[in-house]
C-alpha cells in the first residue's frame, strides 16, 4: 500500500475559481470588489515571498490588493498608527499584518489595532472565541481552514474519527483541533512535553504535524491508513522540509500532504476566502 499523496495545489487553483466567480458575481451586481490591505516591515527575505504570492492570487482571483512597507526600522507606534488608518478606511474590506515583525515591535499592539469585522488571519480573540465556541463564524486562520478543505474534499468522514495534533500553537495546532472538534472528531493536542508521543499519534485516524521539527514524524507514529497532514515549512539547504519523513510514511499512511504542494497553497486559498466573507459581510451580503 502506498498514501494517496493530496495535490494542495490542484485544490487550492479549483478554490481559488470558485472564489473568483464569487467576487465577479458580487462586482456585476454593482458591489465595489473585495478589498485586501497587507502590511509588510522588515526585510525577513521568507515573508517577501509570502506577500509576493499572495498578492498576486489576490489580483487574479479579482481581489483589490495593496501593499503598505513601512520602513524594518519603524516603531510600535508608527505600525499601530498605519494598522489604525486601514482599520478606519472604508475602501479596505481586510487587514493582514505580515509574521514575522521586527523585533522592536510589540505584535501584539499592532494586532490589537485590526477590528474582528477586517481580520483577514482570523487572529482575533473575537474570532478566535467564537471557534472556540463552536460557532461557525466569518474568518478563522488559513493554514488550518486549508487543512479542513483538503479533509473534506478527499471525503474523510470526520464524526467519531480520533485526531492527533501534534503543536499547540495560536496559528495552526490550536485553532486546527477546535475545527476538528467542532466537526465531531476526538482530538487529542500534542506538544514537546508530550510522553510516548510516538504512541499517542499512532492512535491516530487523522495526524497532523505542525511542529517545526524537519521530518520528525517517521512510520513509527503513523497507524496504517491514516490521513497525515504535513503543515511544516522549515527552510533547508534551500528548499522547504516538511515535518513528515515522506519516504518513511507514505509505504503506511492512506493518505499524505506533500511539502510543497499541501497545506502550503490552501493557506493563501483560505485567505482569499477569508478577504470574501468579510467583503460581503461589510457590504450586508449573505456568506456564499
Ligand atoms: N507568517 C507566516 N504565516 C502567516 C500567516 O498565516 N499570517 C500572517 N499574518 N503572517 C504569517
Amino acid at each position: 500500500m502506498s498514501a494517496t499523496i493530496v495535490d494542495g495545489r490542484a485544490v487550492a487553483a479549483e478554490l481559488r475559481a470558485e472564489l473568483a466567480t464569487h467576487v465577479t458575481e458580487m462586482t456585476t451586481a454593482g458591489n465595489p470588489p473585495p478589498s485586501l490591505a497587507v502590511v509588510l516591515c522588515g526585510d525577513d527575505p521568507a515573508s517577501a515571498i509570502y506577500v509576493r504570492n499572495k498578492g498576486r492570487a489576490a489580483e487574479r482571483a479579482g481581489v483589490r490588493f495593496t501593499l503598505h512597507r513601512p520602513p524594518a526600522e519603524s516603531t510600535t507606534e508608527e505600525l499601530v498608527a498605519l494598522v489604525r488608518s486601514l482599520d478606519g478606511d472604508d475602501t479596505v474590506d481586510a487587514i493582514l499584518v505580515q509574521l514575522p515583525l521586527p523585533s522592536q515591535i510589540d505584535p501584539d499592539a499592532v494586532a490589537s489595532c485590526i477590528s474582528p469585522e477586517k481580520d483577514a488571519d482570523g487572529f482575533h480573540p473575537y474570532n478566535f472565541g467564537r471557534l472556540a465556541e463552536g460557532h461557525p463564524g466569518v474568518v478563522a486562520p488559513g493554514t488550518p481552514l486549508g487543512c479542513m478543505e483538503l479533509l473534506r474534499r478527499s471525503g474523510v468522514t470526520l464524526r467519531g474519527s480520533r485526531a492527533v495534533v501534534v503543536g499547540r500553537s495560536a496559528i495552526v495546532g490550536r485553532p486546527l483541533a477546535l475545527m476538528l472538534t467542532n466537526a465531531d472528531s476526538t482530538v487529542t493536542i500534542c506538544h514537546s512535553r508530550t510522553r510516548d508521543l510516538a504512541a499517542v499519534c499512532h492512535e491516530a485516524d487523522i495526524l497532523v504535524a505542525a511542529i517545526g521539527r524537519p521530518r520528525m514524524i517517521d512510520a513509527s507514529f503513523v497507524k496504517p491508513g491514516a490521513f497525515v497532514i504535513d503543515v511544516g515549512t522549515t527552510p533547508q539547504d534551500g528548499v522547504v522540509v516538511g515535518d513528515v519523513d515522506r519516504d518513511s510514511v507514505e509505504p503506511v499512511a492512506g493518505w499524505l500532504t506533500p511539502v510543497p504542494g499541501g497545506v502550503g497553497p490552501m493557506t493563501i486559498a483560505m485567505l482569499l476566502r477569508n478577504t470574501l466573507a468579510l467583503a460581503r459581510a461589510r457590504r450586508g451580503l449573505p456568506q456564499v
